[in-house]
């Protein structure tokens, strides 16, 4: 697979101030294919675009005279020191951007410390990236999981995420099927893009040229809370984060199935289309069963594009927030634009926590936010 000729040139990377710019660019530069895959949402994108107006709906309470010269964003995921409270959410395909694709996102992780989560679905081998991101100081990687219908080709898979260092499984469980994203089904692939890590191929066929729908087709639909323990299984000693939750009922059964983690998540709003925003979700298990914050850890992801955004998350008990599309966009500067978004996004965070009147992450708390606009 080759990448088309570029339909514009970049701009410089220092001219980039925020998730919006890169995402910007990215638009006019990358290819009409990979736009139309990466910027698609499910239907009329309702829930993509909710995820973020949720955000601006949060306002502040902000605390002053706090001494606060300075802020320290560093905190733990699942025990793994991080130097943010944001990780890279998996995203599948990352060649398509750039060609070194997860390997480049693995360089830019690096250097800030970010945890990379790699996708099932990912265009490079899950030792190429590990090692490509490998420098003096240690790197966490997570894995994210798509159950094939195939089990046995998910044992082979976790046994080799385990081989190469991989710290946990992320198992989407919000994907069994594609959402229909037009977008990205109206476009026709030109060439074939291929998975080095589940082997899924992408070609036109008489519904379309949807990636995201061609690359699912292994995905068990069958998948239930019963299969859990033979995750685990096979899991072995990794610890299992159910990714894709939108209830709070869902919440407490993850809990009652003993896994260690959720992501509350609507999948960037690309499978079901008006499914709720993270946010929505965090608060009705606030108001229905508190007492998850206590069992397990938090995550959402979706629409986070500020430090401000990250910030609300954390105030509502979330240990970490996930990023998609825009270190998408970063790849298209390869490793540095990585790099570049992550300190822009601790560099935002880092001044809402100093004006909210927060030193270090164990400061954030639900008084410091007015929620009154988004409460159901
Ligand atoms: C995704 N997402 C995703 N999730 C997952 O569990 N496995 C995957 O392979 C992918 N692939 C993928 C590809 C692309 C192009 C996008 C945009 C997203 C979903 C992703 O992990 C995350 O939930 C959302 O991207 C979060 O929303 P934002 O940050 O993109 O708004």
């Amino acid at each position: 697979w080759k990448p088309e000729i570029k339909r514009q040139s970049k701009p410089p990377l220092n001219t980039i101030i925020n998730t919006f710019d890169f995402e910007a660019i990215a638009e006019r530069t990358v290819t009409p294919k990979t736009w139309a895959f990466y910027s698609s949402a499910a239907t009329d994108l309702l829930s993509m675009k909710l995820n973020k107006k949720a955000f601006d709906q949060v306002l502040f309470r902000p605390r002053v005279m706090r001494n606060n010269e300075s802020a320290d964003t560093r905190t733990k995921i699942l025990g793994f020191d991080t130097g943010v409270p944001f990780f890279i959410a998996p995203t599948a395909m990352q060649g398509m951007v750039n060609l070194d694709g997860e390997k480049a996102m693995a360089k830019g992780a690096r250097e800030e410390n970010v945890i990379q989560i790699i996708s099932t679905n990912s265009s490079h081998p899950i030792a190429d990236i590990v090692s490509s991101g490998k420098g003096p100081q240690k790197q966490t990687h997570f894995l994210q999981l798509y159950v094939n219908t195939d089990r046995q080709k998910t044992a082979q898979l976790l046994a080799s995420a385990k081989a190469c260092g991989l710290r946990a499984v992320f198992v989407t469980v919000d994907a069994h099927l594609a959402g229909k994203r037009e977008a990205d089904e109206r476009l026709k692939v030109d060439v074939p893009v291929k998975s080095a890590v589940s082997g899924a191929i992408s070609h036109n066929d008489e519904k379309g040229g949807g990636i995201g729908r061609l690359m699912g087709l292994y995905v068990d639909r069958t998948l239930n809370w019963e299969d859990i323990p033979w995750i685990k299984s096979v899991a072995g000693d990794l610890p299992i984060v159910l990714k894709g939750i939108q209830t709070a009922a869902d919440a407490k059964l993850a809990v009652k199935y003993g896994v260690q983690g959720i992501v509350l998540s609507n999948h960037g709003g690309r499978s079901l289309d008006t499914s709720p925003p993270a946010l929505y979700t965090l608060l009705e298990i606030h108001k229905i069963y508190p007492e998850v914050f206590n069992s397990l850890e938090v995550y959402i992801d979706g629409g986070i594009r500020r430090g401000t955004d990250i910030f609300k998350a954390l105030c509502l008990g979330a240990t970490a927030v996930g990023i998609g599309r825009p270190y998408l966009y970063a790849l298209n500067y390869g490793a540095e634009g990585v790099a570049h978004l992550t300190q822009i996004l601790k560099d935002e965070l880092e001044t809402t926590m100093r004006m909210c009147g927060v030193r270090d992450l164990s400061g954030v708390h639900p008084g410091l936010i007015n929620t009154r606009k988004i409460d159901a």
